[in-house]
């Protein structure tokens, strides 16, 4: 048995916009309803987890997962500039009391990539006032978090940097994105620092932002290596120094991209890939979470994303288990990491590749919000409950 530390943390993750459904009011709604969108489809009502989140949670915790991470939704919070929703204030009050109703421990991301859309028509991370803003989005925010552990500021700074632009790339990887735009990664990170000095007036609470580390790897052709160095650092190390003294560190990890002496280059065709088109590469979670306590000097870790798009849950299952085997040889070394949250608990609305990629524990039908269990939702109750894995 390779047992996990005491006290670890085992759950699951979701985002606001990807669950919700009906989050009309953020700068991805108007994405999904632009003429001649790329985005393959629209969010709709997603898995209606606006109103069954509390069937979401009771399956994770019969399972066996003590945690669940999910996102507010600002448009939802502030739906016009400084006008703060009581009623969604309460909501979103009332999953972190039903997650602890049924033993999970609520990790709450306050941004996970979707902004109000008057944030968004007012220049988005490029408005001089954006860190202003998300302080006070993060003000309004305490009462909800106000005995919660764990807040994750920003969700994958380092690729919504790539999307600054209003890019609707398909794919949440390296390979076909933008560069990161290097003003928007500085007022990413102005904001986090604002959003933490807010709740640091919380005592006991830790924050942290949660980075996608994206195990780049050199191609090995003349001129790859100094590419990955000049190609990694604006991406990924900068975000992850910038973490240093913080609570902890968000680790993301999927795939890894290969890098060639122009950057980034396509998956290679014979590779087992994913329903995104990835290559399928467990050791990214270990290499990622080697990455992060590395350049942070030291920050706890925090696994906050790992997961894989599969229509074969048993491929799921195989994943995460040698993710999760990779994860413990990091800990044997010394590395100190407070939980691992699985992407996702449910199927769920993949951005701009639509309903296709499942990355669920859970299925979802999608015209009857009926909920169904996969084998691997069992399977990670058991690793949990076990607190290690055979
Ligand atoms: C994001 C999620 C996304 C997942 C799979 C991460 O980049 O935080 O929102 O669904 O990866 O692409």
């Amino acid at each position: 048995m390779l047992n996990f530390p005491n006290g670890f943390l085992w759950g699951a993750a979701t985002a606001a916009h990807q669950v919700e459904g009906n989050n009309t009011n953020n700068d991805w709604w108007v994405k999904e309803h632009a003429a001649g969108t790329s985005i393959v489809e629209p969010s709709g009502d997603a898995m209606d987890s606006y109103h069954r989140y509390r069937e979401d949670m009771r399956l994770l915790a019969d399972a066996g997962l003590n945690s669940y991470r999910f996102s507010l939704e600002w448009s939802r919070i502030e739906p016009e500039p400084g006008f703060i929703s009581r009623a969604e204030i309460d909501h979103y009050r009332r999953m972190v009391d039903t997650a602890r109703e049924f033993g999970l421990n609520p990790v709450v991301s306050l941004l996970h990539f979707t902004v109000p859309q008057w944030m968004f028509e007012r220049g988005f991370w490029r408005n001089p006032d954006a860190p202003d803003l998300f302080a006070r989005f993060t003000e309004a925010a305490l009462p909800i978090v106000a005995d919660v552990d764990f807040v994750c500021t920003i969700n994958e700074p380092n690729i919504a940097a790539m999307l600054a632009g209003g890019e609707t790339a398909a794919n949440l990887v390296a390979f076909g994105l933008p560069r990161p735009d290097l003003q928007v990664a500085d007022a990413l990170l102005a904001s986090h620092k604002a959003s933490r000095e807010v709740l640091s007036s919380i005592s006991g609470l830790k924050s942290g932002w949660t980075v996608a580390t994206q195990a780049f790897h050199s191609t090995g052709e003349p001129g790859a290596d100094e590419k990955l160095r000049e190609y990694a650092y604006p991406s990924d190390d900068w975000y992850l120094e910038n973490a240093r003294g913080d609570d902890f560190i968000g680790v993301q990890a999927y795939t890894r991209t290969f890098i060639g002496p122009d950057g980034p280059i396509p998956v290679r065709d014979d590779v087992e890939t994913t329903l995104t088109g990835w290559e399928y590469f467990p050791p990214a979670l270990e290499l990622g979470v080697r990455a992060a306590w590395e350049l942070t000097e030291h920050v706890p870790v925090f696994v906050t994303e790992n997961g894989i798009a599969t229509a074969d849950d048993a491929r799921r299952i195989a994943y995460t288990d040698a993710a999760l085997r990779g994860l413990h040889a990091a800990i044997e070394d010394g590395i100190e990491v407070i939980g691992y949250e699985h992407w996702s608990a449910l199927d769920n609305y993949e951005w701009a590749s639509g309903y296709r990629p499942t990355f669920g524990l859970i299925a979802v039908d999608r015209e009857t919000f009926v909920r169904t269990p996969k084998p691997s939702l069992a399977w990670l109750g058991g690793v949990a409950r076990a607190n290690g894995l055979n």
